[in-house]
């Protein structure tokens, strides 16, 4: 494996997850960034609820990826680098990797370190003449290009609706960084839930065995194990609704009593009912995220869309300039 970490890993994790948790709960409206949910058991839990039956969003944009994939390389002909954000397991990615014909390099990136390690020699043994570069950085702190030789024809993949996950103004922003990461004109191909059906996303974010509930409530657990707070999770109640006036998902974490919880010599009080705001999963309405992908600087080439089991699109995108 070719870890091209020095540059970006931070040691400071452990600082960064104390100051974010503080912050977040003692604000008035408690919340927890949701980057956070991310360690090695919440990657696992994450790929659990990506095969659950509730949760359409894995399932739809596999099939739209794998009618893609046959047809990218007359978009996108002599593509020799995959740039993945937030890559997770890669499994999608392995459609990407197998079917390009001139691709030499894929950088991964991640801030959940071990789980990102594992894929990556996962890659590495399945694509040995791959070069596999996996990153360990917040994709949203990351403030100079990334070091790509130069040669390299590049496509940002960023799908799962990880984009979801950023307020409209943050997605703005995020948006542009990306285009600055590649450090020049490069493509995106981009997979955002545009589903508006609240039946659906309720069930996508309530699955019945219970997997979204224990991923949501792994952010206090890893507060335990990595801050020494004492959350007890059975005094937390995992809730999802529909912010319909919003256009999102809000996951919560609900306290059934009232409590106090210690965390670094601070206090949290909690009333009963209060709730922690852990996650906003935005589902963009299209001419909205259209929108979106101009202000930011990309020009669509191409859409890939679901419209049978959910609302989904997968955007292929040049940088415009
Ligand atoms: N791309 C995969 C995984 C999506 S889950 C898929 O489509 O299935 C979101 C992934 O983004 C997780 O692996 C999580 O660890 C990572 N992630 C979330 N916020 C991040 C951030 N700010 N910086 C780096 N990685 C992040
Ligand atoms: C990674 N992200 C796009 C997922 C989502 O749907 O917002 C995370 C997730 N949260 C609950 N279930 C899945």
């Amino acid at each position: 494996m070719n870890a091209n970490n020095d540059a970006y890993l931070r040691p400071d994790q452990h600082t960064l997850l104390a100051s974010d948790v503080i912050a977040g709960l003692s604000q008035p409206a408690k919340t927890l960034p949701c980057k956070w949910f991310y360690d090695v058991a919440g990657s696992e839990l994450f790929e659990q609820i990506t095969e659950t039956p509730e949760y359409y969003l894995t399932r739809v944009e596999t099939r739209l990826l794998l009618d893609l994939t046959s047809r990218l390389a007359d978009y996108v002909p002599h593509l020799t680098l995959i740039i993945e954000p937030g890559s997770g397991s890669s499994n999608k990615t392995r459609m990407l990797l197998s079917s390009q014909p001139n691709l030499l390099e894929y950088m991964p990136m991640d801030i959940s370190a071990g789980f990102l390690y594992a894929s990556a020699v996962k890659l590495e043994q399945d694509f040995p003449h791959l070069k596999v570069t996996p990153i360990v950085c917040d994709f949203t702190a990351l403030t100079e290009p990334l070091s790509i030789d130069k040669t390299h024809e590049c496509l940002i993949f960023f799908p799962g609706s990880t984009i979801g996950n950023f307020d409209p103004e943050e997605a703005r922003h995020l948006l542009k960084n990306i285009r600055a990461m590649a450090g020049r004109p490069c493509w995106l191909l981009i997979g955002v839930d545009m589903t508006q059906d609240a039946a659906r996303l309720l069930a996508a974010y309530n699955d019945k065995a219970g997997i979204t509930d224990k991923f949501n409530k792994n952010i206090l657990a890893r507060i335990n194990r990595e801050l020494g707070a004492n959350f007890d999770l059975e005094k937390f109640q995992h809730r999802a609704i529909f912010n319909r006036d919003e256009h999102r998902i809000e996951m919560h974490l609900v306290s059934t009593k009232a409590q106090t919880v210690e965390l670094a010599g601070n206090q949290f009080k909690f009333e009963a009912g209060e709730f922690i705001h852990t996650e906003n999963s935005y589902k963009y309405p299209k001419a909205k995220f259209e929108s979106l992908l101009h202000d930011a600087g990309w020009l669509i080439d191409h859409v890939w869309e679901d419209t049978d089991e959910s609302h989904f699109g997968v955007f292929l995108l040049r940088s415009a300039g």
